[in-house]
């Protein structure tokens, strides 16, 4: 029999804009917050460069707006691009009331502005180079300290419970989740009026990646099953520079250094961004990393390199102190000379179609963070957007449901089913399709695509997927298991995403069709659930 808990909502994951939406709540809510592994893990932690906000006297939301469409390469949608804008300030003051340490500096001690690629202004406020883990302790312990949280850490929700799913006649809604508690291996049964997806996005489906293991698209691939559509697949971001060494597994190297002065150089030294772009090291990051992409592959080098020694050794050391540590860790010393970078997939900038309020097609399911297409990124997401949105469009969920006090039905939710399935025998199977998926995405659905290789990516995920359904299927779930099913749906959506785009605009860039189009809208892909996709009870 299967465990079965009550909440009045259940949130999948502790980023950012999870631990918004539960603080938002726990005053009025019985919460549960969901996590894969450790409270903390996820992209939030280990954001460096900051949070973009109209801050300064002298920024406008206007100018913020304009810079969010021009990255966006004008895919994004106005009215979500304004809405988050407006409410960034807001935003800030209210990670500030939670007692977030934002860097001050200077005689004044005001809060520090930094700035990042595709910025006009100096607008992005941040915690010297680690941004994320100031926002994350932050709301994990505020979180921790309140008693209407209760954290399930090291359960991985497996599949969202809908009222069509269980064939109940009625509208379709979203009712709860079976979860794997991984401590005691087995599969639970969570019962909530509402469930918030914010399990962040899916970059680790990129054989390199600049995101913790918990980027698996599972938030993604659980609101495909459960009928949402979802928006812009195709456009994943690669993040210019990471660090290129063994040892460091794509350890990111902030934007926010280009933005205080940080060049780019060729082997020989020789500048190259300008041959590019006119804002040349501080071109949009699509723009950016297809450069280095372009110039790696002309010249046949394994990395190019990122300088900033020509600054102050101790400028370098006060803003970047956590980067010029781990880059010295490895043998790198920025205050001394350039140091080797490369890009690597960083941030999915679709996801699961949402309104203003984070609501999904499936009533009473939302879709916050990362994990959702609120229409703010366009085709390139603007640097230190990310945070912001995470931010607003929990807080603003929150205000939704704490509009509605329209009573739920409560259900009953089957136990999860494990009694036709028995131990994997060949986890193989898992190790190999999970290296193969990734490995074929970043071949040929990287930064440079074309017909030919997006073709014989969808031959290969379609084998995939028909394989990992059958395993799931006959064997009992695990953790790598649920997070390969999860990343083949997703792979599966991005390649039709960029199957379906016949130009080249922002992160989309193939050489089949190497101009954008006069007129363009978002890709937006309907589910068909299948019985084969519906919960195993
Ligand atoms: P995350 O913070 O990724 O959290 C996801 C949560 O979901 C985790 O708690 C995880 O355990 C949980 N989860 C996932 N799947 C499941 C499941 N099946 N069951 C249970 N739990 C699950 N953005 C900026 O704006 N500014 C920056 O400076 C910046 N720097 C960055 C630097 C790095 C290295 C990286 C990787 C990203 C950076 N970003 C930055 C992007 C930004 O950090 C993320 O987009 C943002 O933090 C996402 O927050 P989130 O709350 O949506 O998800
Ligand atoms: C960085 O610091 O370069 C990351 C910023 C971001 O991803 O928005």
């Amino acid at each position: 029999m299967s465990q079965h808990l009550h909440h009045d909502i259940v949130i999948i994951g502790a980023g950012a804009a999870g631990l918004t939406l539960a603080l938002e709540l726990a005053n009025t809510h019985k919460v549960a917050v969901l996590t894969k592994g450790e409270i903390s893990e996820g992209s939030t932690l280990y954001a460096q460069g900051g949070v973009a906000a109209v801050l300064a006297e002298t920024d406008t939301v206007d100018s913020h707006v304009q810079d969010t469409i021009i990255a966006g390469a004008e895919l994004g949608d106005e009215e979500a691009i304004r809405f988050t804008i407006e409410h960034s300030k807001e935003s800030i003051d209210w990670l500030i009331d939670q007692g977030v340490p934002f860097t001050r500096y200077g005689d004044d001690q005001d809060y520090h502005l930094t700035k990042e690629g595709g910025h006009s202004h100096r607008r992005i406020i941040h915690a010297a180079d680690a941004t994320g883990l100031a926002i994350s302790k932050t709301l994990v312990k505020n979180a921790k300290a309140h008693p209407n949280i209760q954290f399930y850490p090291d359960h991985i929700a497996v599949d969202l419970v809908t009222t069509q799913k269980l064939g109940l006649n009625c509208p379709n809604r979203v009712i709860g989740l079976y979860a794997l508690n991984q401590d005691k291996d087995e599969v639970e049964v969570f019962h909530a009026h509402r469930v918030a997806l914010a399990c962040g996005g899916s970059s680790k489906v990129y054989l390199y990646t600049s995101n913790p293991d918990t980027a698996s698209g599972d938030g993604i691939a659980m609101a495909w099953r459960a009928g949402c559509r979802v928006g812009n697949m195709e456009f994943n971001q690669f993040h210019p520079t990471c660090l290129y060494d063994a040892k460091a597994k794509t350890f990111l190297i902030s934007e926010a250094v280009r933005g205080e002065g940080g060049r780019l150089l060729l082997p020989d030294g020789s500048r190259f961004m300008f041959n590019f772009d006119e804002r040349g090291e501080l071109a949009p990051r699509d723009i950016v990393a297809r450069a280095i992409d372009h110039e790696m592959k002309r010249l046949g080098v394994k990395h190019v390199l990122l300088d900033i020694s020509h600054k102050d050794p101790e400028f370098i050391k006060e803003h970047f102190p956590t980067i010029y540590k781990r880059c010295l860790s490895y043998g790198h010393d920025m205050t001394k000379g350039p140091i080797p970078v490369v890009p690597a997939a960083h941030y999915t900038c679709g996801g699961v179609v949402v309104n203003q309020h984070g609501e999904t097609d499936v009533a009473d399911l939302y879709a916050i963070g990362e994990t959702s297409y609120t229409g703010l990124h366009g085709a390139n997401r603007l640097a230190s957007n990310s945070l912001l949105e995470c931010i607003v469009y929990a807080r603003s969920a929150a205000q939704n449901i704490l509009a509605d006090s329209t009573p739920r039905e409560d259900f009953t939710i089957p136990d999860w089913d494990a009694s036709k399935v028995t131990d994997s025998d060949e986890d193989v199977v898992i190790t190999h399709n999970w290296h193969e998926l990734r490995r074929f995405m970043w071949d040929y659905v990287g930064i440079v695509r074309t017909d030919k290789r997006l073709l014989r990516a969808k031959h290969r995920v379609d084998l995939l997927l028909s394989e990992i359904e059958e395993f799931y299927s006959n064997y009992r779930v695990s953790a790598d298991l649920l997070e390969l099913r999860n990343l083949a749906v997703v792979a599966d959506l991005i390649i039709q995403s960029a199957m379906s785009r016949k130009e080249s605009r922002g992160l989309h860039f193939t050489l089949d069709y190497p101009e954008k189009l006069e007129h363009s809208d978002a890709t937006i892909l309907k589910p068909r659930i299948r019985s084969s996709e519906l919960a195993r009870s």
